[in-house]
């Protein structure tokens, strides 16, 4: 089918400021994992390629929040983001990182090369200063709102509400990140890559030559781009965390993050090519090599105008031959944010779900924010599970395996001459690798993992019209074709869905015995995928059923941290007038316990109970019934307001009021002696 060609796949490098979570799986990873994959079973030179972002103001912040050093910071989440990628089956070539020594060399070398051919313009300018923390404000250390768009929360270099991205002094009321104070301005030295002289080549190369094959996404914010007209960009920064300038002039200054970041591709090649003993070389500099970048939307101007300028500028490098852009994914209707803690992280996914990688994969790519933002929900997750790898892929392989087990020992049998219906399908089954091939080729990855499921509903309809079980017992000769084709299409399936479920890929092929992969090309040309008289071996579960339970954990899990972030933006009420200490001493108020409780009728909020207060056993009616059942608050020790004048409430007289506090998630708490021996009647001073 596809002649062999050589294709370098790069996928974002992710920031080493936190862990990565199902969005960076949904809009980079996964898609590009499953590109990769395909293209290896499909015969070609694939080298897929990432490493961790390990420069940048983020990880700065983050150390300074933490009070460690930017190496620990990176230190850390490099080790945790590279082992999420290896148990979720991402299967770079090289997972690299900007601390490298090979990094920091290709990266100071491609500068150098710019700025001895002239390619760059040096200017002095003034720029935003905070002289309280003595420090720059350039990209995420600054705030302010955006000139674009009016979003009051811009960084420096970018907006991520609308995506622009600017130099710091663009912001309006600009504020700085670390200290919140205005800046001032001082003037500093920078070098600026003219992305103006590149416009018009720019125009040329995206928007009138890719106009038909690039994602209309992406043509449409490199447009938008275009038509506000590119301004020269820095490419340095004065901060201490970085690659050093290495030029004369370039004391006390680093690469800009986004200078440095793009060439970590290319130094995860190097890497990668002395690892493995090759040339990296034409993997940058073969013009017949395809370069695609899997990035999110949010790193658009970045691959497509940034670093394609870069490697214009530089002169000996390929450009893109697509950069599938994704967009982004929420989570049960919020942004995805790592600040807030509203994410599924990876590692903590693996820790409720061990075993179910290819789950999450499924359902992200089956739910990819490819066209738009998407949701991601747990109810959504479930019923991928439940209603489809279980429902339909894992019960097409369990009945033939289970059925040529009982039947044939689990010898594949000699089919006899095929029927209509039987050729019908099996020519249905040859067609699939190329239907989904012609998806992946065209970055529809969620349409691809339909036509995958089509594949084992195909399995499922023609065993449910054939029903070898009822036929065992009247035509056992016919039942033998019938499982020999049921197990032609469990053989396609495992390598159609290779890309996007490697394990149970792996799974089921060591429960069909087949030890060498079937070439995913051969399924439309071979006749027999997997032969007469192999034997297979016994049905395995593939994917199992998720319980109700196990998404009400998760589910309240996502809740706890919507209550501990509304805890920690609840504002306090502020202090009430003074008073004199004779009006406190009118108060009386006695420690109690609640005796009995019952509902108000036709109320909401009110319980009418029975409390003994020490002196008495009184009735006081409280509005507690949203936050306590009656029956979880008998012998609940309370502070109670005695003296409070009584009034009725529905008809009830209250003899006094029970003390309460609120708790973070909108309940109310009651406010009890820490100590249970004070008895009732102690007096609360
Ligand atoms: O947005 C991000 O997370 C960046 N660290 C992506 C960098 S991609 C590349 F150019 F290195
Ligand atoms: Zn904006």
């Amino acid at each position: 089918m596809s002649n062999s060609k050589r294709y370098t796949i790069t996928a974002a490098l992710p920031y080493t400021n936190g862990p990565v979570h199902i969005g960076h799986l949904a809009g980079v990873y996964v898609p590009a994992d499953i590109y990769a994959r395909y293209l290896r079973n499909t015969g070609n030179d694939v080298l897929y390629i990432c490493g961790s972002d390990e420069h940048g103001v983020p990880i700065t912040l983050k150390a300074k929040k933490e009070g460690v050093s930017p190496q620990d910071i990176v230190d850390k989440y490099h080790a945790i983001i590279k082992k999420s990628f290896e148990d979720f089956g991402i299967s770079f070539d090289n997972y690299s990182r900007t601390s490298a020594k090979v990094h920091h060399e290709t990266a100071s070398e491609f500068f150098k090369k710019l700025y001895d051919e002239g390619k760059f313009i040096e200017e002095s300018s003034e720029q935003l200063y905070d002289a309280e923390a003595n420090q720059f404000l350039a990209d995420r250390f600054v705030v302010g709102t955006c000139p674009k768009c009016g979003n009051e929360e811009s960084y420096g270099d970018q907006c991520e509400s609308c995506g622009t991205s600017h130099n710091a002094t663009d912001l309006i009321n600009p504020k700085s990140a670390i200290t919140g104070n205005v800046p001032t301005t001082k003037v500093t030295k920078h070098w600026y890559l003219p992305l103006d002289k590149y416009e018009k080549w720019l125009r040329e190369w995206i928007v009138e030559g890719h106009k038909n094959d690039w994602k209309t996404n992406v043509l449409g914010q490199v447009k938008s781009w275009l038509d506000d007209g590119l301004k020269p960009r820095a490419v340095t920064r004065d901060l201490d965390w970085g690659i050093p300038v290495p030029v004369e002039g370039g004391e006390g200054k680093v690469l800009y993050v986004w200078f440095d970041a793009p060439i970590g591709y290319i130094s995860s090649t190097k890497e990668w090519a002395a690892h493995e003993g090759k040339d990296w070389e034409p993997y940058w500099k073969d013009k017949d090599t395809k370069l695609i970048h899997f990035i999110g939307k949010d790193n658009i101007v970045f691959h497509c105008i940034i670093f394609p300028a870069m490697l214009k500028a530089e002169g000996s490098y390929i450009l893109p031959e697509n950069v599938p852009a994704n967009e982004f994914l929420n989570l049960e209707g919020n942004k995805i944010s790592t600040s807030k803690n509203w994410a599924v992280w990876l590692h903590e996914y693996l820790q409720d779900f061990p075993d179910k990688q290819d789950v999450l994969r499924y359902a992200l790519t089956a739910n990819a924010p490819e066209t738009k933002d998407n949701d991601f929900t747990w109810k959504d997750f479930q019923a991928r599970n439940n209603n489809e790898l279980v429902a339909i892929f894992g019960n097409f392989i369990n009945r033939v395996v289970v059925l040529t087990n009982k039947y044939y020992e689990g010898v594949i049998p000699e089919p006899n001459e095929f029927s209509d219906v039987d050729n019908e399908t099996l020519e249905k089954l040859r067609k699939f690798p190329s239907i989904i091939a012609s998806s992946i080729e065209r970055y529809r990855f969620r349409e691809a993992s339909q036509e995958l499921m089509n594949l084992a509903r195909l399995g499922n309809k023609y065993l449910a019209d054939e029903e070898p079980w009822k036929q065992i017992k009247t035509d056992p000769e016919r039942v033998k074709t019938i499982m020999y084709v049921a197990l032609q299409i469990a053989a396609g399936l495992a390598v159609v869905c290779e890309p996007f479920l490697p394990f149970t890929s792996k799974k089921l092929n060591q429960i069909l015995n087949i030890s060498e992969n079937i070439a995913w090309d051969s399924i439309a040309e071979t006749e027999e995928l997997i032969a007469a008289n192999h034997q297979i071996g016994k049905a395995q579960l593939l994917f199992a059923k998720i319980e109700d339970q196990e998404i009400q954990a998760q589910l309240d899990k996502l809740e706890a941290t919507k209550l501990a972030n509304e805890a920690s933006t609840k504002v306090i009420e502020p202090q009430k007038e003074t008073i004199e200490f004779d009006d406190f001493t009118k108060l009386d108020m006695r420690v109690g316990t609640i005796i009995e409780a019952i509902k108000v009728p036709k109320t909401k909020k009110l319980l009418q109970l029975k409390v003994d207060v020490g002196i008495d056993v009184r009735t006081i009616v409280s509005g507690i019934a949203e936050s306590f059942k009656p029956e979880d608050i008998i012998g609940q020790r309370v502070t109670v307001l005695v003296n409070l004048a009584p009034r009725k409430l529905r008809g009830v007289e209250s003899q006094g009021m029970i003390l309460m506090t609120d708790t973070p998630d909108g309940k109310l708490a009651f406010i009890e002696p820490e100590n249970d021996s004070v008895a009732n009647g102690e007096q609360v001073s």
